[in-house]
């Protein structure tokens, strides 16, 4: 049962690192629409500069800080520095409902901090899952962590709702609403959009290429790499876009195996609107990232995950998703075998929408006013 503590509906919408704030800048600036809620929002300060370029991209000010990043952050400094942090502001603001978003240690830290004060969770893109707890490494064990203490839940397609109701969740209160990602690349794509990147591919094949998970920093990602420089050095009419990620540690390995390959452009990372647009001219994208494998089936685009699980089996069943494991032959198998096997190819390109139709903040919101007038009326 939820209980408001004053005439507005006081949501806070806490997040800290890129993709959260990508997917959930649509619903802060949906919520400040409507009159009946007041937004606060708190980021945790996970990520520094790749979260500031989305808090600008958006033209979201934060009310809050907990300005907590620092190099070789482990989960330990992430998870402590959070939880003691962002005590202080749920109890400076007294929130009717703490909206929190995916898979990320600021989420669970906060959702935790909030479960210990007895304040309603919402918990935007509930609901995926790889069933290994491992993997992705601590991502799955923080979503259904979450998932164990939210009181709303958002999940973004029919699949994300079925695994929670499988675990024991209240089906009453789980929407299915789509994946904000999809709000958000709405406003990002320009057909004519182009920079000194894009005129420096020409008329070659654009590859995107990102690496960031924690499990695969180490060997994996060397795999990755060599594979990637493999098939650049036998394909003369492609090159690569690869925005490296500020971790250090990849930031590293990456000028090392890529330092005497003309073909690849080594780049800081985008901002969300280059990215998505860059997105949007590539021939194929080669990634372990989650958020893209929202939006390449959006674009038709094809990737392949230099992963060994999906939580994402509706952009593998769309077509547009392959997963090619973390080993270099078979990441350098599939990435060749896609650039000539045009007939595999054309079918990866298929345009499809199945984390939905870019509406989902609008519901969340919606839903979020529902719950609350119908429990104070
Ligand atoms: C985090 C999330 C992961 C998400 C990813 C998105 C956890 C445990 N991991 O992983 O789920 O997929 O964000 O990118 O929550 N750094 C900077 N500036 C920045 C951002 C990062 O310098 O703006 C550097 C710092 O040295 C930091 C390191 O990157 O210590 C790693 O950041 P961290 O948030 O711990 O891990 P991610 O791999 O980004
Ligand atoms: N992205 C971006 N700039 C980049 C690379 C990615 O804005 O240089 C966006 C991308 O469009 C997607 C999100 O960042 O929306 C994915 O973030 P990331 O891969 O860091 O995290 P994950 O989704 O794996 O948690």
């Amino acid at each position: 049962m939820i209980e408001k503590k004053q005439s507005k509906i006081r949501v806070l919408v806490v997040f800290g690192t890129r993709p959260e704030a990508i997917k959930m800048a649509p619903i802060v600036n949906e919520l400040k629409t409507r009159k009946s809620i007041e937004t606060v929002v708190c980021i945790s300060g996970q990520h520094r500069e790749m979260l500031n370029q989305v808090l600008d991209t958006f033209e979201i000010t934060p009310d809050y800080n907990l300005d907590i990043m620092k190099d070789q952050q482990t989960l330990f400094d992430i998870t402590t520095a959070i939880l003691s942090k962002v005590q202080i502001v749920l109890n400076n603001v007294k929130p009717d409902l703490v909206l929190v978003h995916g898979d990320t240690t600021t989420t669970f830290a906060t959702a935790l901090a909030s479960f210990y004060l007895n304040i309603p969770i919402g918990h935007v893109e509930a609901g995926l899952r790889t069933n290994d707890v491992y993997s992705p490494f601590p991502e799955e064990f923080n979503r259904r962590s979450v998932s164990l203490i939210s009181t709303l839940d958002f999940a973004p397609t029919e699949t994300a709702r079925e695994n929670l109701i499988s675990e024991g969740k209240n089906e009453n209160n789980i929407w299915v609403t789509g994946n904000t990602a999809i709000d958000a690349l709405k406003s990002t794509i320009d057909p004519n959009y182009t920079d000194e990147n894009l005129e420096w591919v020409d008329n070659r094949r654009l590859i995107i290429v990102t690496a960031h998970r924690r499990e695969n920093l180490g060997v994996p990602m060397v795999n990755m790499f060599k594979a990637i420089k493999r098939v650049l050095d036998e394909n003369e009419d492609v090159c690569a876009i690869y925005p490296i990620h500020l971790n250090p540690q990849i930031r590293k390995l990456a000028y090392s195996i890529f330092r005497h390959e003309d073909r690849i452009k080594l780049i800081d990372p985008l901002d969300v609107v280059e990215f998505h647009n860059y997105m949007n001219k590539s021939y194929l994208i080669l990634t372990d990232s989650g958020g893209i494998q929202e939006e390449a089936p959006s674009l038709g685009k094809p990737v392949l995950v230099m992963r060994e699980t999906t939580e994402r089996p509706e952009g593998i069943k769309a077509g547009t998703l392959k997963l090619v494991g973390i080993e270099e032959e078979s990441i350098y198998k599939e990435f060749s075998k896609l650039l000539t096997d045009h007939d595999t190819y054309k079918k990866m390109t298929k345009l499809k929408n199945p984390y939905g139709d870019g509406t989902a903040s609008k519901k969340i919101a919606d839903i979020i006013e529902l719950n609350f007038r119908n429990k104070n009326n």
